[in-house]
């Protein structure tokens, strides 16, 4: 092995920062099969507990029939089909959208539309929070990259009253991933709206959980259509299939069809993704008891956390941040729930801030309030051993 490697290896294992992962033979929601052993799982996106769902599943094998698997090549050469086609209009009218364009991971579709959107002359205004591919497709982008603080609506007035950009673009997830708290979007529109920017807004955790029928934020706040605002939205979390999609008005999206290399120079979507998506989004409409059920655990689980003497950050979302500081106590924590039967993996640096280690907790909609019990009986334990230590 190199030395320089070896050296680099050494200091991520010193750090506690040293990532494994852990082989799932089956489960997703709520359940994780590792090794033969069943555990109880809060580490999935999969929200509304339908990645298992058989109508989804029929829908992909269908397809796989009818059109086998790899679409074989990008969506501009000969990889789109009439799936994708429907799929990206049913996406529009979901969230009221004009036009919508599907990528193959959320990543892609932030680096492409960051980098579609904004060069070397202008500014991006970023909140400090927001996920890794938005920070990741502003560096490309090679736009002057500020960031400004968590959901601090002063900072980011202050930042774009400083820019001389062209062109400004102002970033913000809707639902915080690692910490899962809700960004204020009427606010920071309003702030993009004075200042003539334009705002992407990626809805990844928020898609099918918040908004009527699930549609999301934007659509929650009216802010659809208008002709500044860019939403990503990914599958691979509530609507429980894979895949991506950016959406906004005609010629917005048009515009990026034109410009985003993650789309250009990708293979499009296999089609019995696609079908499955379709298929996962008329769920997502019509069974609200998802959503319900969902919140109800919510409220359960924040109503009884400080019983486990630890503490939830503050969020009112299926994403329940407990944290714990060091990366050492934060796998200590993980490593006494796994010998308990739970799985809830701990987040370190550099997915959280150093000494902002945690546990994040997913709750879906197939756990039940005797699971979060039992998770808190665990977490009750482990917390006065924790002191002892
Ligand atoms: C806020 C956010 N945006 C984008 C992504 C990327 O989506 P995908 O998993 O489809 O690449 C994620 C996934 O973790 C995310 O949390």
């Amino acid at each position: 092995m190199s030395k320089i490697i070896k050296k680099k290896l050494k200091d991520l294992k010193l750090s506690n920062n040293f990532r494994i992962r852990k082989v799932k033979d089956s489960g997703n929601s709520h359940i994780f099969v590792h090794k033969n052993k069943e555990y109880l799982s809060f580490a999935s996106n999969d929200y509304l507990s339908l990645s298992n769902d058989k109508r989804i599943i029929n829908a992909a094998k269908k397809s796989l029939d009818n059109h086998g698997y790899s679409t074989s090549s990008s969506a501009l050469i000969s990889g789109y089909t009439k799936s994708h086609m429907k799929l990206e209009e049913e996406i529009s009218d979901f969230l009221g959208q004009e036009k919508t364009l599907l990528f193959s991971t959320g990543y892609q579709a932030n680096l492409g539309v960051i980098k579609s959107l904004v060069n070397r002359n202008d500014t991006i205004l970023s909140d400090k929070l927001n996920h890794a591919s938005l920070i990741d497709g502003s560096i490309i982008s090679r736009a002057s990259f500020k960031r400004y603080r968590h959901n601090d609506f002063k900072d980011l007035e202050n930042l774009l009253l400083k820019s001389k950009a062209k062109t400004n673009l102002v970033i913000s997830d809707s639902l915080f991933s690692m910490d899962g708290d809700i960004a204020d979007l009427k606010k920071i529109n309003k702030i993009v709206q004075n200042h003539e920017s334009l705002f992407l807004i990626d809805e990844a955790h928020a898609l099918g959980v918040y908004g009527n029928e699930g549609r999301g934020f934007v659509n929650k706040y009216s802010l659809n259509k208008k002709s500044n605002i860019f939403v990503t939205g990914t599958f691979g979390k509530s609507v429980g299939t894979f895949g991506a999609f950016t959406s906004g008005q005609k010629d917005s999206v048009e515009y990026v069809m034109q410009k985003a290399r993650s789309y250009i120079y990708s293979t499009s979507l296999p089609v019995n993704a696609v079908e499955a998506t379709r298929e996962s989004l008329k769920i997502i409409q019509k069974e609200n008891w998802r959503r319900e059920k969902l919140f109800s655990l919510v409220n359960y689980f924040r109503k009884n956390i400080s019983e486990s003497g630890f503490n939830a950050l503050d969020s009112r979302s299926q994403i329940q941040a407990i944290l714990i500081g060091s990366s050492k106590n934060a796998i200590y924590v993980s490593e006494q729930l796994l010998k308990n039967k739970i799985y809830i993996p701990a987040i370190r640096p550099p997915t959280v801030e150093e000494g902002k280690s945690r546990l994040r907790v997913s709750i879906t909609t197939d756990h039940e309030e005797s699971d979060i019990d039992y998770l808190i009986n665990i977490l009750h334990t482990i917390s006065r051993n924790l002191v002892q230590s």
